[in-house]
């Protein structure tokens, strides 16, 4: 399995044969190596409703006859636009092809953000546990942090967690290092930083606050293989 980094909160999965990414914020991006027309994923696993995470997805799903997985209401609206989703919510898990996906809690907003000045409700946002090849990873969404970041941990332990830094919106790199010791992972990686200007980070920084974890600093297109 080979787990890439992609910027913002981008994720890529490549497991058996299949290509799955997480939050496809491309166009918009600046911290992105992807280009949208060039990617092909099989499915789509989205934490919120959020124009930084949707990203792409409608267009990307559409073209490549994608699986867009992500909360019944966003679902729910994304299959109005003629894209193949399934619906899931917050504590629940689903055994699909590729592997088990299940949904966690998460301390942010969902509303999807329209050009016509419109917020429109995307149900509640998520983190992501996700069971592949034998491996546990999460990615945590956008959150604050939450004392239940421990249950997570002990129930499902994890070998690579993708926690946000950037403060602002979500947790900041003192919160985050806080998260990694309630979770307890084997490893790391600092997202959701330095693609705005209130989210400017160090993850070096971040990094060097972690005990009892390695954290790992990946720019985008870095991979991590199991
Ligand atoms: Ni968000
Ligand atoms: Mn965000």
């Amino acid at each position: 399995m080979k787990v890439s980094y992609h910027g913002h909160s981008v994720v890529k999965i490549e497991t058996n044969g299949k290509t799955i990414l997480i939050d496809p914020f491309i166009n918009g991006n600046e911290l992105t190596d992807l280009k949208a027309e060039d990617e092909q994923p099989d499915v789509i696993i989205l934490t919120h409703g959020h124009n930084d995470h949707v990203g792409d997805t409608v267009e990307l799903a559409k073209k490549n006859d994608s699986l867009v997985i992500a909360n019944h209401e966003l679902a729910t609206y994304l299959s109005w636009q003629l894209v193949k989703t399934h619906p899931m919510h917050v504590g629940g898990a689903y055994e699909f092809d590729f592997g088990k996906v299940k949904f966690t809690q998460a301390f942010h907003g969902s509303g999807l953000i329209t050009d016509g000045n419109e917020i429109i409700y995307m149900g509640m946002p998520a983190g992501l546990l996700l069971f592949i090849e034998g491996k546990t990873i999460y990615h945590a969404g956008d959150t604050g942090l939450f004392s239940d970041m421990k249950l997570i941990g002990e129930r499902h332990p994890i070998d690579l967690a993708f926690l946000p830094i950037g403060d602002n919106f979500t947790m900041g790199p003192e919160d985050a290092a806080e998260a990694a010791r309630f979770l307890k992972p084997k490893k790391v990686v600092p997202v959701h930083y330095n693609t705005f200007p209130p989210i400017k980070q160090d993850p070096h920084k971040f990094v060097e606050m972690l005990d009892g974890c390695e954290g790992q600093v990946m720019s985008a297109g870095d991979v991590i293989e199991y």
